[in-house]
C-alpha cells in the first residue's frame, strides 16, 4: 500500500473543464511522457450527495482497499463518511488524517493477531468475524471488541465474488457462532454481508437483509442483548453510466420491512461506487508493430504499446475482471483491428487483446475512464515503469466549500486560471511560473449537506 507522504496539491479550475480537456492541455505541452490520472473531486462529492439522497438511512463506510489514494480518503473523511479498513496499515492511514476510531469498522473476518492488538490500542472496537478460530483470537487479544458476524449471501453474478472466501452460512453456521461468542463472553452487536463486488443482481440485498433480521433474533435469544448494527457491505456500481437508484429502492424497501425500528444503525462499505468514475487515466502510445497476414485479404493487425499495463493500473483487468475501454485523445486515421499492450517485457502484459481503434502513431494518447477502483493500490513499478501520478482537480465553487472541511485544508488548493495541472511531479503541483493565485471569490451559499458536514 502506498501512502503519499507529500501533500497532494489540488488544482482549482476557474471555468469549464473536463478530464479529457485537461489531458489534452497537459499532453499538448509536449513534455509529458509518463501516464497520469486526472482525479475529479467533484465526482466524489456528487456521489456522496446522491448516496445521501437515495439511501438516507444507510451510512457509507468507504472501503479503503478499493483505492487508498490519501486525497480520496481525505475527501470522503471531509464529507463525513466512515471507513472500512482491512488491516493495521489501512487503520493507520485513516486515523493519521484525524478520523476518529468510532468511524472505522475493521471489516476483515480473518485478522492477524498484531492487527487486532493495534485496533484495540487505537480504539477501533467494531470488527467482523466468521469463524470459531477468529472468536478465540479476539477473546485473547481484544475481549472488549464489538463484534459483527459476517454471513454469506451471494449475488447471482458479480465481477468479483467474495462468498467463496468470507462469510459463514447464515442458517447452518451463524447460530452456532453466535452461541459460541456468547459462551466466550464476547459481545456481538450486529450482522454484516457482502454480496460480491460489482454485483449485477439487486434483489440479493433484500435476501441478505432478511437473513440478517433472522440472525438478530437468534443473537438476542442466545444472549447478545444489544444487537444494533446492520452492515450491508459493498457491491454497488461505480462506472460513469451506472446508477444506484434501483439497488437503493430494493435496500430501502427491505430495511423498512425488516428493520423498521430506527434503533438499528445501518452502514454500508462501498468502494467502487466512490472511486471508479473519479479517476481518468491518460496513457501514451510509445511504440507500435504491424502484423501482416499471409492472406492478402486479411486485415492488418496493429499492436500498440502504451506506458501503463497490467503490472500498473491495468492490474484491474487481471484481478478485478474489468473491461477497459480505450478512447483516442485525438481523432486518428482509419479504424482498424489492433491490440493494446503494456510497457513491460512480459507477454502477459496485454491490456486489450482485440480492439478496433483509429490508426495511432507513437506519441498519441489513449484515455481510459472509470479507472479509480482496484487499480492504484495494486499497481507496481515492475520492470522500471512508473505507476501513474494523480492530478486532483476541482472547480472553484466546490473548492470554496471543501477547503473548509477537515482534514482538507486551504493550503492544498492551488488556483489555476484555465491552467491545467502541471506536468510531472507527484500530486500535480502547478509549475513555479504559474500566476499568483487570485483572491478567492466569495463562497456561494453552502448547500445543506456541506453545512451538515462542516458542523461535524
Ligand atoms: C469487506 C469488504 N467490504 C467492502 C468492499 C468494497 O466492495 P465494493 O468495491 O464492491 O463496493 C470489499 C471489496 O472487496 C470488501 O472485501
Amino acid at each position: 500500500m502506498k501512502v503519499v507522504e507529500e501533500e497532494q496539491l489540488i488544482t482549482v479550475m476557474d471555468g469549464p473543464w473536463s478530464p479529457t480537456s485537461l489531458i489534452r492541455e497537459i499532453v499538448e505541452s509536449g513534455t509529458q511522457e509518463d501516464p497520469f490520472y486526472i482525479m475529479d473531486m467533484g465526482e466524489v462529492v456528487a456521489r456522496y450527495q446522491r448516496w445521501k439522497e437515495l439511501m438516507p438511512r444507510v451510512e457509507p463506510f468507504y472501503a479503503v482497499k478499493c483505492n487508498d489514494d490519501k486525497l480520496l480518503v481525505s475527501t470522503l473523511a471531509a464529507l463525513g463518511t466512515g471507513f472500512d479498513c482491512a488491516s493495521k496499515a489501512e487503520i493507520e492511514l485513516v486515523t493519521s488524517i484525524g478520523v476518529a476510531p468510532e468511524r472505522i469498522i475493521f471489516a476483515n473476518p480473518a485478522k492477524m493477531a498484531s492487527h487486532i492488538r493495534y485496533a484495540s490500542a487505537v480504539g477501533v472496537d467494531v470488527m467482523t468475524f466468521d469463524s470459531e478460530t477468529e472468536l478465540v483470537k479476539i477473546k485473547q487479544y481484544m475481549p472488549h471488541a464489538q463484534l459483527v458476524i459476517r454471513i454469506r449471501c451471494d449475488a447471482a453474478a458479480a465481477q468479483c465474488p467474495l462468498g467463496i472466501k468470507f462469510g459463514c452460512d447464515p442458517v447452518t453456521e451463524a447460530p452456532r457462532l453466535l452461541k459460541y461468542a456468547a459462551v466466550l463472553g464476547l459481545e456481538v452487536i450486529g450482522v454484516s454481508f457482502h454480496v460480491g463486488s460489482g454485483a449485477s443482481e439487486t434483489e440479493v440485498y433484500a435476501r441478505a437483509i432478511g437473513l440478517s433480521r433472522a440472525l438478530f433474533a437468534v443473537g438476542h435469544n442466545v444472549g447478545h442483548k444489544a444487537m444494533r448494527l446492520l452492515d450491508i457491505g459493498g457491491g454497488f456500481p461505480g462506472g460513469t453510466h451506472t446508477s444506484i437508484k434501483e439497488v437503493a429502492e430494493v435496500i430501502n424497501a427491505a430495511l423498512e420491512d425488516q428493520f423498521p425500528e430506527r434503533a438499528v444503525r445501518v452502514i454500508a462499505e462501498p468502494g467502487r461506487y466512490f472511486a471508479a468514475a473519479a479517476y481518468t487515466l491518460a496513457t501514451m502510445v510509445h511504440a507500435k508493430r504491424e502484423i501482416t497476414s499471409n492472406d492478402p485479404d486479411a486485415e492488418t493487425h496493429t499492436m500498440y504499446f502504451i506506458n501503463d499495463g497490467v503490472y500498473g493500473s491495468f492490474n484491474c483487468v487481471l484481478y478485478d475482471h474489468q473491461s477497459v475501454v480505450a478512447e483516442p485523445l485525438s481523432a486518428g486515421g482509419r479504424v482498424g483491428a489492433c491490440s493494446v499492450w503494456g510497457p513491460t517485457c512480459d507477454g502477459l502484459d496485454c491490456v486489450l487483446p482485440a480492439a478496433r481503434l483509429p490508426a495511432l502513431a507513437a506519441g498519441d494518447w489513449l484515455v481510459f475512464r472509470d479507472m479509480g477502483a482496484y487499480t492504484l493500490p495494486v499497481a507496481s513499478p515492475f520492470n522500471g515503469f512508473p505507476v501513474p501520478t494523480v492530478r486532483p482537480v476541482v472547480d472553484t465553487r466546490l473548492a470554496c466549500m471543501l477547503k473548509e472541511l477537515r482534514p482538507l485544508s486551504a493550503s492544498q488548493f492551488a488556483s489555476s486560471r484555465a491552467q491545467p495541472p502541471a506536468a510531472g511531479g507527484a500530486g500535480g503541483a502547478p509549475p513555479a511560473s504559474a500566476p499568483p493565485a487570485p483572491p478567492p471569490a466569495a463562497p456561494p451559499a453552502l448547500p445543506p449537506v456541506f453545512v451538515e458536514c462542516a458542523l461535524k
